[in-house]
């Protein structure tokens, strides 16, 4: 048996400014996010919960603390730990600090609590014009290739909606990469892995029928970072309209939404 679980990620994170800069040199870029989010599963998921929904630690979610604070204080707190408290300093290399920045900020404004300046009733219709729905449920109407969107704006920050939208194939959402898979028996099959181990793998094909196949009756299988979500929005869809798809995109909330009054929020979307 030959079972290849190949994972071709390509991650570009780019540092600009110097290391010792007080700013975070990859603030809101959704790779750097991303590989933070995966620092802080290991990390720090422990204490603050592995979607920062707290803990041991406090929430990072919507801290008041972290609200108020620069992205080097916060830097400076992840590095030196938060004496007389159960916070640790940490001695991960200075780009993986910043990282974990980035991806604190984005828990702290899920889009749906970012100002937007587009129309999301213009949005709604890009968003039925581009056939998203037929891979994307919202409030349960819409297919299951792709994640449910029904909570979109609650739980991912604008940039990342953007990004998933313009540049699907720089980050792959958890659990939909798409898999090739060949059977002992001949069969093939492809969809997306929801989800897999060493002894099995839970396969949602294009029809979005489930599949649990047994490792052993696999004879090979490439988990690939790829994703079926069209690549050419970035160029299909107009300007305008993308500016109102977001805004849409931003409404979807399981909770409702409270737009944050800071002042110091800048309107997204210009
Ligand atoms: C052993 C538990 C523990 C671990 C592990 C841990 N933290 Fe904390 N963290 C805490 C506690 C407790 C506090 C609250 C400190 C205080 O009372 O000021 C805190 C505070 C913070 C704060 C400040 C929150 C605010 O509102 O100001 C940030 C940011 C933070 N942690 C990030 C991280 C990151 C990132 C990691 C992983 C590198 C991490 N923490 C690992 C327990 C932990
Ligand atoms: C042919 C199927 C397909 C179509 C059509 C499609 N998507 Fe996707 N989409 C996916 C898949 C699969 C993923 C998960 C893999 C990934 O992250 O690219 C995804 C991911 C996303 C994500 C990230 C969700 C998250 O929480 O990680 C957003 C946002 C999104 N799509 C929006 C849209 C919008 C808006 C449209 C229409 C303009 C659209 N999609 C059209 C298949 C599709």
């Amino acid at each position: 048996m030959r079972l290849t679980w190949l994972l071709a990620l390509s991650l570009s994170v780019c540092a600009q400014n110097p290391l010792n800069d007080p700013e975070n040199p990859v603030a809101g870029d959704v790779a750097a996010i991303e590989t933070g989010r995966k620092t802080f599963v290991n990390s720090c998921a422990a204490c603050h919960g592995a979607n920062g929904e707290g803990g041991r630690g406090p929430a990072l979610k919507e801290g008041r603390v972290i609200r108020r604070s620069s992205d080097f204080q916060m830097f400076t707190t992840i590095r030196k730990g938060v004496a007389g408290t159960d916070m640790p300093g940490s001695n991960l290399p200075d780009d993986q600090l910043w990282q974990l920045v980035a991806f604190v900020r984005s828990l702290a404004s899920p889009a749906a609590e970012t100002p937007v300046s587009g129309d999301s009733v213009k949005g709604e219709r890009v968003y039925a014009a581009n056939g998203c729905s037929a891979c994307h449920m919202i409030s349960g109407r819409g297919g299951s290739l792709g994640p449910d969107l029904s909570n979109a704006g609650g739980m991912r920050s604008y940039d990342y909606l953007r990004e998933s939208v313009v540049k699907p194939a720089e980050r792959v959402s958890q659990g939909y990469a798409k898999v090739v898979v060949k059977m002992r028996d001949g069969r093939s099959l492809e969809g997306t892995a929801r989800n897999y181990s060493n002894y099995d793998l839970q396969l949602q094909s294009r029809d979005g029928k489930l599949y649990l196949l047994n490792s052993s009756d696999i004879a090979d299988a490439t988990v690939s970072v790829q994703t079926y979500m069209p690549l050419d929005y970035g160029k299909k869809i107009a300007r305008d309209d993308l500016i109102n798809l977001l805004a849409f995109l931003s409404k979807q909330s399981a909770r409702p939404v409270e737009l944050k009054k800071n002042s110091d929020l800048q309107r997204r979307g210009r």
